[in-house]
């Protein structure tokens, strides 16, 4: 009985191999059909006990495209620091006051010029440190001319800004506040979406002319609408993640998933406590952010 036992085993065993090559020569046939259909070569195909879903591909960057994500742990907001490594040509999205030192040495180091500090809108729960690095390094502040903040440079939807060969297009998407622009790199396949559109969420919509209706149609209408493959690079992220795609967003985003209405109804019901660093915050934005600057 224990010979046949162990033979039984062995051919359980050989099954069950075999039924695994089985299953892995099914998946390398489907990438090989893939590779065979263009297509399809821009759907991933991922394989999991819930059956196969479809990601978008990821657009690579280009070789001459900088970027870097950097974080300001106290109001968990990111900037980008992007730049052109033909000319070292750099610009930073939405610096925080607190980091602009760091900020400046780290453009310093790598030898890039700061040409552009832009903000994506006028922040109501940290300063913004484009008004020091514009001390500390020449650069230009850059703002929505809706938001009424004073800067260098204002901006409107079609505007473009760009550092060396690459060009950021502006899209106005007001509804977290009355001066929010969302910034697109069409060649390198992401935009940065300020509060307008955050990983699984979106900025408040109570306060600083904050409308639901406008927020849910500028993202419906100008960032839904871009290719499903865009990374999406939100100016905070409350729990570590760190970059969203359309594809995922329009599928996932808990409250942009839903309709007008419900959206509506979810934005009037946060009860969200008022923003601590506000009173500070708005003031010094209006300012660029020179109002407040820290003496050392
Ligand atoms: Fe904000």
């Amino acid at each position: 009985m224990r010979i046949v036992g162990r033979s039984m085993l062995s051919a359980l065993k050989r099954l069950s191999v075999s039924h695994q090559n089985q299953t892995i020569l099914a998946r390398s046939s489907s990438v090989r059909s893939a590779q065979r259909n263009p297509e399809s070569q821009s759907q991933r195909s991922v394989h999991s006990q819930f059956g196969t879903m479809s990601l978008p591909e990821r657009k690579p960057f280009t070789p001459d495209f900088f970027f870097r994500q950097l974080f300001d742990g106290e109001s968990s907001t990111y900037s980008y620091l992007l730049a052109d490594l033909k000319t070292g040509e750099a610009v930073i999205i939405d610096p925080v006051l607190e980091q602009a030192k760091r900020d400046a040495q780290l453009v310093k180091e790598l030898g890039f010029k700061l040409k552009y500090a832009i903000n994506t809108h006028m922040h109501a729960d940290h300063i913004t440190g484009s008004g020091w690095l514009r001390e500390l390094t020449g650069c230009q502040s850059v703002i929505a001319a809706a938001s009424g903040a004073k800067a260098d440079c204002h901006l409107k939807e079609g505007d473009h800004v760009d550092f060396g060969s690459h060009v950021i297009d502006t899209l106005a998407t007001p509804g977290h506040t009355n001066g929010c622009m969302s910034y697109v790199i069409k060649e390198q396949g992401c935009v940065f979406t300020g509060d307008t559109l955050l990983i699984r969420g979106c900025g408040r919509t109570d306060f600083q002319e904050g409308s639901p209706k406008n927020l849910y149609e500028n993202v419906h209408s100008k960032i839904f609408t871009l290719p499903d493959n865009y990374r999406i690079y939100p100016a905070h992220d409350y729990k570590g993640q760190l970059e969203s795609s359309v594809w995922e967003e329009k599928r996932y985003n808990p409250r942009l998933t839903k309709d007008l209405e419900e959206f509506i109804k979810i934005m009037e019901n946060l009860n969200l406590p008022y923003p601590k660093k506000i009173d500070a915050s708005l003031p010094a934005n209006r300012e660029c952010g020179v109002y407040d600057i820290p003496k050392e």
